[in-house]
């Protein structure tokens, strides 16, 4: 059983610390706040203000650190604070040990910042001394610690196939689909579409709502209906494929039609707006691409008009 190191305790770190342990390893949690070391030891479990690889066998790192929002920024500063010290663990480490990014990150982070900053602060290199993959967390926070232990979907993105094949072994006892990727930015970009497409699922709702109650119209059995007989609900592979706008007679009609119909009763449909300017954006593309300078442009016309 892999020794696991859980770098930054919170939801995440605690749920996925509890599950490698309920899986029979050996799992030390690892966070900078005094309460949150409290709270951990007063469930028996082993928690440290330091990460200290010295001496230690191989073993697995997850970095389960912050990385909130200021604005329409990441704001990576304690997320780069934790991979620093592990990079300082990693300079004195005698094992061989896997760094895994485990955080939800931008794209290109992994391999921008996280590697970068671990060789520079153990002064060894990836691939030689130690390795590095990303495996994003799915997980709800309402159920954080169920979710980690029954997983639907695993994604695993390392350069090192070895380290992918390590990892998928790690994880596989939890069961749930496995896709893994070489390229660590790919798995990062999963996790970001994977919450932009839910929150986009839940404003399209929402704004169908606002259109309900203008109309008076209860959208719960309407929206029920529309999981079942829209394929883009139903069918997980429709409208997946990207690089070509959505044609045909319906789409274009009832699309630019329904905004003539918002402005009728005074309602903005900020979303539909949005997803009429992104198919005319990848139309003017398909006609000869002049998208940038097209969807600038378009920005400032309301396409209802
Ligand atoms: N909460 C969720 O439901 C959820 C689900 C999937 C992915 N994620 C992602 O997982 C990551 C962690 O989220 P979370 O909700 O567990 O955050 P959290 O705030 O609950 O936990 C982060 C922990 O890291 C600790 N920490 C901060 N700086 C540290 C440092 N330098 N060294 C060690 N520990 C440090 C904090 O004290 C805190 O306990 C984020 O990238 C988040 O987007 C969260």
């Amino acid at each position: 059983m892999a020794r696991i190191f859980i770098v930054g305790s919170g939801v995440v770190g605690t749920a996925t610390g509890k599950g490698f342990l309920h899986a029979g390893h050996e799992v030390t949690f690892i966070d900078i706040a005094h309460r949150r070391l409290e709270y951990l030891r007063s469930q028996g479990l082993d928690a440290r203000d330091t990460l200290d690889l010295d001496n230690e066998p191989d073993s697995f790192v997850f970095l389960t650190l912050p990385t909130p929002n200021v604005g329409h920024r990441y704001d990576l500063s304690a997320f780069e604070d934790g991979t620093t010290t592990v990079g300082k663990a990693l300079g004195t480490a005698s094992g061989t040990h896997v760094v895994v990014v485990r955080s939800t990150v931008p794209p290109g982070t992994t391999e921008g910042l996280v590697q970068p900053l671990l060789e520079k602060h153990s002064g060894r290199t990836l691939g030689e001394d130690f390795h590095l993959a990303s495996n994003p967390e799915f997980l709800r926070a309402a159920s954080a610690v169920e979710d980690f232990k029954h997983p639907w979907m695993t994604v695993i993105a390392s350069r090192s196939t070895r380290t992918v094949e390590r990892l998928s072994e790690l994880l596989a006892p939890f069961g749930g689909e496995l896709r893994t990727f070489d390229d660590p930015a790919a798995a990062e970009m999963v996790k970001c579409a994977h919450n932009i497409f839910n929150a986009t699922k839940i404003s399209f709702w929402n704004e169908m709502w606002l259109v309900s109650q203008a109309l008076g119209l209860d959208l719960d059995p309407i929206a029920q209906t529309v999981a079942r007989s829209a394929e883009g609900s139903y069918n997980p592979s429709y409208g997946i494929r990207g690089g070509a706008p959505y044609g045909g007679v319906c789409l274009p009609k009832d699309t630019q039609g329904f905004l003539g119909l918002a402005d009728s009763i005074s309602l903005e449909m900020p979303l539909l707006r949005a997803v009429v300017r992104v198919n005319d954006v990848l139309a003017d593309r398909a006609a000869g691409g002049r998208s940038e300078r097209v969807a600038g442009e378009k920005a400032a016309v309301s396409p209802a008009a």
